[in-house]
């Protein structure tokens, strides 16, 4: 799948991506109102991934919904919405609508490591985390998978307090708080100076939360975290995750990516005897 965040919201953009080999793609976070982010500059490209501090842009739900259905008429492959709100019954409105136009599901950025009032600060209490899964599962009839952050001290505790709170998936993980100072100007870069770190860095961090969420529930997980190419997207296969996300090598490689990544795991498959992805699911934690 295209992680959220990558290529913004136009559908001309997503069918490109679908052509390049993508089973399913994840929207930029929407809310309720259009917000328009941060200043520039936004992102930091480091030696190891991308530091991005954009501020939730988003031309709120009700333009969306708009893009939302144009994609519909026109991708053959899942779209799943990521919402995000500063409460509950945000999050709830905003989700409804985007069903109601043709979102397949639902992805909650309860994750987001630097935006006031939403995304971690969310994803952080887990009394309020689990009031915005109920809210959202009691008014859309599609799945709702939860995009959870590695910045708890346990995210197998999250995972649990989301699923009993009605989650049919959980995207793992969400960008991890970073920042980058320029030796120059001896000042941060980014203008909001705390972003969330993506790519190549965070992928073993992501690795051992896929691991460790997949020991404590039973819904699927979408492994997501510096992928870039076909060992990456095993060795999360292999943790635990029934299907990936590609965010970072995308924006930096290009969308030939899920041709490279799909065609190895095929012939990983092969080499190793498996007949499907199912096989190799977990399978590092036996014993
Ligand atoms: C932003 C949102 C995220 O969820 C994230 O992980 C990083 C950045 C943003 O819009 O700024």
């Amino acid at each position: 799948m295209l992680a959220s965040g990558i290529l913004g919201y136009a559908a001309e953009t997503f069918e490109r991506i679908v052509e390049s080999g993508a089973g399913a793609l994840v929207t930029k976070s929407v809310g309720l109102k259009p917000r328009n982010g941060y200043a520039n500059p936004t992102i930091v490209q480091t030696s190891c991934g991308l530091i991005n501090a954009m501020g939730l842009p988003n031309p709120g739900i009700g333009e969306f919904v708009k893009e939302i259905r144009e994609a519909k008429t026109v991708l053959d492959v899942p779209l799943i919405v990521s919402v995000y709100g500063f409460s509950a019954e945000e999050y709830a409105k905003v989700a409804k609508k985007a069903v109601e136009a043709g979102a397949d599901v639902i992805e909650l950025n309860v994750s987001c490591p630097h935006v006031k009032e939403t995304g971690c600060e969310i994803g952080q209490n887990q009394k309020i985390l689990a009031e915005v899964v109920e809210k959202v599962k009691a008014v859309v009839d599609k799945p709702v998978f939860v995009k959870l952050s590695p910045n708890v001290t346990s995210i197998a505790e999250t995972a649990e307090v989301v699923v009993k709170a009605g989650a049919d998936g959980i995207t793992a993980i969400n960008t991890v708080r970073a920042m980058a100072i320029d030796t120059e100007t001896a000042m941060p870069i980014l203008s909001n100076k705390i972003g969330g770190l993506s790519g190549p860095a965070i992928k073993p961090i992501a690795v051992r939360c896929v691991y460790e969420i997949y020991e404590q529930v039973k819904v699927p997980i979408i492994g997501c975290g510096g992928i870039t190419n076909w060992q990456d997207a095993v060795e999360f296969l292999l943790a635990g995750a029934t299907a990936v996300q590609i965010g970072t090598a995308v924006a930096i490689k290009g969308p030939n990516v899920f041709k490279a990544v799909n065609q190895g795991i095929d012939a990983y498959l092969k080499r190793k005897g498996f007949r499907s992805v199912e096989e190799i699911v977990g399978l590092s934690h036996r014993s």
